[in-house]
């Protein structure tokens, strides 16, 4: 088979490119392996990208990347857009920061028709195609409206919301209804898995059973792949890293406290404020603290062009101030906030030097951070993982301490427990959290998806159609508002 993994970013593989989890640092490394081509973004716009679309190919490990330049018209409505401004804060249960124009939709189904048309390139009889995340939601019936029959797998990376929430999003029937074009849809969790097949038996009539939904492509398999990390190779990297120049000259500046490390996009999702508060709420309550725990914050500026994004990065910012100013010593500052990415090894080594890593977003799909830091611990002395209940990580860290983001005092008590915690307690809770981190690595999440797409195209050699009817877009870009109501 001849696979084709399609996302809006992509990951080079050089050694220092800055990363904060997500999606394209934990593709690459089973990416590169598995021989795909892998094509997304080039980060650049260009006007007539329609003629030649790829601005680069080249070699990733035995297979492929290619990156597209996006069409310059269309790529604020899409990515600002639609993708950011009404997928994005749907899809975390933010209804409230959905800004999304028509024109915003135009260009995300533009940009998702541009892609479609771009594949066509990569097609060949046994290629099967796997499109990931909510950049994308119709790249499947794009595709399949150019002719494509080969399987078309799509994972999102995102929670999936209650129903009632996904109906906020201008457009969100014709969505799901195009997203059902892809022959296997995956989520990270149960619960992202039951509120999609909620909303697609009522707010589309369709029958939904043992996983398989039927609509007039034919049908679709919705199933549960929580996606992983490498861990062996995630230790093995945190443990060179400690000798790493940042990593050393940390452990040098810390006298004699402990160190939290939170490692975060910029996002409301992330629940930073919360967190912030619940630091200084433990700081008040428990002022032997002080001078006992430093917070170290990385907080990777996103989507900055977004009023959203730009509001919180002020709010926080004086929030953070506003703590320091309070608790702040002449020679302790109880958080130290930086606004930058870093590499994944300088992470690795930052994760094994914090006592109590804090992960406590208010909506997660999954969460690698908090996988890298257990996997990043040193076995002998492990930390100890603050966890959100509201986190797909949460599923499997059961052993975890797991708290409610909105909950600020008992996340206070919750983190001055972790620093507090006695050896064997900490050795107990981290050997349960590596099995299972050992149980669901990045290499099995991709064998499994793989497995299943594969299973889809066997249905379909057994005679069930699963395109049943003509495809419901006509091809042509032109008339946009006429083509997408
Ligand atoms: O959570 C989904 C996800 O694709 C992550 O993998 C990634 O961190 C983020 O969203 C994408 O962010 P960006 O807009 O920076 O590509």
């Amino acid at each position: 088979m001849n696979l084709v993994v399609v996302s809006n970013r992509v990951s080079r593989g050089k050694a220092n490119e800055p990363m904060t989890g997500g999606l394209a640092a934990a593709l690459l490394p089973v990416v590169e392996k598995s021989g795909a081509i892998w094509v997304g973004s080039s980060g650049r716009v260009r006007d007539g990208a329609q003629k030649e679309p790829f601005a680069e190919i080249e070699a990733l490990g035995e297979g492929a990347l290619a990156m597209l330049d996006l069409p310059a018209a269309h790529y604020g409505g899409y990515y600002e857009g639609f993708a950011n401004s009404a997928l994005w804060p749907a899809l975390h249960s933010r209804t409230d920061l959905i800004r999304a124009s028509q024109e915003d939709y135009l260009s995300y189904r533009e940009v998702n028709a541009f892609m479609a048309r771009a594949l066509l390139r990569f097609q060949k009889p046994d290629t099967a195609f796997w499109i990931q995340d909510y950049h994308f939601l119709a790249l499947g019936a794009e595709l399949r409206d150019l002719g494509v029959v080969q399987p078309i797998g799509f994972f999102l990376h995102t929670p999936w919301p209650a129903r009632a929430v996904f109906g906020g999003v201008p457009h969100h029937r014709e969505l799901v209804e195009a997203m059902l074009a892809y022959d296997l849809i995956g989520f990270q969790t149960e619960d992202d898995c039951e509120n999609f097949l909620s909303y697609v038996r009522s707010d589309l009539g369709l029958a939904a059973r043992d996983g398989v939904v039927t609509s007039r492509h034919g049908s679709s398999r919705v199933a549960v792949f929580p996606i992983g990390i490498d861990p062996e190779k995630f230790a093995q990297q945190a443990a060179k890293a400690v000798s790493h120049p940042d990593v050393s000259r940390l452990r040098r500046s810390l006298n004699g406290e402990k160190l939290a490390i939170g490692v975060d996009r910029l996002d409301y999702s992330k629940g930073l404020p919360n967190r912030i508060n619940a630091f200084d709420r433990m700081w008040t309550l428990q002022p032997g603290l002080a001078r006992a725990v430093t917070l170290l914050q990385i907080a990777t500026p996103s989507r900055g062009a977004i009023e959203a994004y730009g509001n919180l990065q002020n709010d926080l910012a004086k929030q953070v101030s506003d703590v320091n100013g309070r608790h702040g010593e002449v020679d302790w500052t109880p958080i130290r906030y930086l606004n930058k990415g870093f590499s994944q090894t300088v992470l690795a080594g930052l994760y094994r030097t914090a006592q109590v890593g804090v992960v406590t977003p208010l909506h997660d799909g999954m969460n690698l951070v908090a996988k890298e830091y257990v996997a990043a611990q040193n076995p002998a002395d492990p930390g100890v993982l603050v966890l959100s209940k509201f986190a797909g990580a949460a599923n499997e860290l059961e052993t975890a301490l797991i708290v409610n983001p909105h909950d600020i005092d008992g996340m206070a008590r919750t983190i001055a427990m972790a620093l507090s915690m006695p050896l064997n307690e900490r050795k107990l809770r981290w050997e349960a959290m590596m099995k299972k981190l050992r149980g669901g690595t990045i290499q099995q999440w991709f064998a499994d998806f793989v497995d299943a797409l594969q299973e889809t195209q066997a249905d379909r050699d057994s005679g069930e159609p699963l395109i049943a009817d003509p495809v419901i877009w006509p091809p042509q870009p032109a008339n946009l508002n006429a083509r997408y109501h």
